[in-house]
């Protein structure tokens, strides 16, 4: 398997003002900054789609999303290693996807409680591949009780793709084996992250300033 590279986010890094990039007109004001363009995000998916597709030769795999915000995520790195697998004399074999919905978090705070949803169509994942694609990990809490969950429905091999991975002073030190992007310890949205249900529709990854806290929080 690929050796974990990944891009590191700095503390430090600052990122973009909105005003150097299109942002939709209603979101301006309760964002900080452009941490990551979709420009880069997309360069990024393309080189995890070739490590992926290299990591999978001759093994028919099932990507499961974690929906919804690991939707955009998912199918923009599909397409990819799809385009990797009909270019390669070394293919996977086949690729089918499935999806999953979990909730565990209210505002910028984590539950506690992982809220598993479509559980029951799991028992077919049994003998497979899987990839889980997710959007984030944080505390790493999901991640790992999906993985322990998953492992009693006894697919062959499991493995995880995460487009960003936070610093977190709170992280249980889970670390997933794909990884796009490790960014500071800020409340992150856009390319299908959301706030609450908000910001799904902005491509670029932004902070959230208070304003925006306050406008879309939970009352
Ligand atoms: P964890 O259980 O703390 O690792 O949290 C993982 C989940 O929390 C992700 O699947 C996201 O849904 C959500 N999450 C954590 N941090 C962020 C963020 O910065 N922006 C958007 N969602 C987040």
């Amino acid at each position: 398997m690929h050796p974990c590279k990944y891009i590191i986010v700095s503390e430090e890094e600052e990122g973009y003002p909105l005003d150097a990039f299109c942002i939709p007109s209603h979101y301006e004001a309760y964002l900080e900054r452009v941490l990551v363009p979709c420009g880069l995000i997309m360069d990024r998916i393309e080189r995890l789609s070739r490590d992926i597709a290299q990591d999978y030769v001759n093994q028919p795999f099932t990507a499961l999303c974690v929906l919804k915000g690991g939707y955009k995520f998912c199918a923009d790195l599909l397409d990819k290693i799809k385009q990797n697998v009909r270019n390669s004399e070394n293919p996977t074999g086949v690729i089918s996807v499935d999806f999953i919905r979990l909730k565990s978090y209210v505002n910028e705070e984590s539950t506690g409680k992982l809220k598993v949803m479509g559980i029951d169509n799991l028992s077919t994942l049994a003998g497979r591949n899987l990839l889980i694609v997710e959007d984030i990990i944080d505390t790493g809490f999901t991640m790992s009780n999906l993985l322990v969950l998953l492992k009693e429905f006894k697919p062959k091999s499991v493995r995880v793709v995460s487009l960003f991975v936070k610093r977190s002073p709170n992280s249980n030190g889970y670390k997933p084996d794909y990884i796009g992007f490790e960014v500071p310890n800020k409340f992150i949205v856009g390319y299908a992250l959301d706030y609450n249900e908000y910001f799904r529709d902005l491509n670029h990854v932004c902070i959230i300033n208070e304003k925006g806290k306050v406008k879309y929080g939970k009352k």
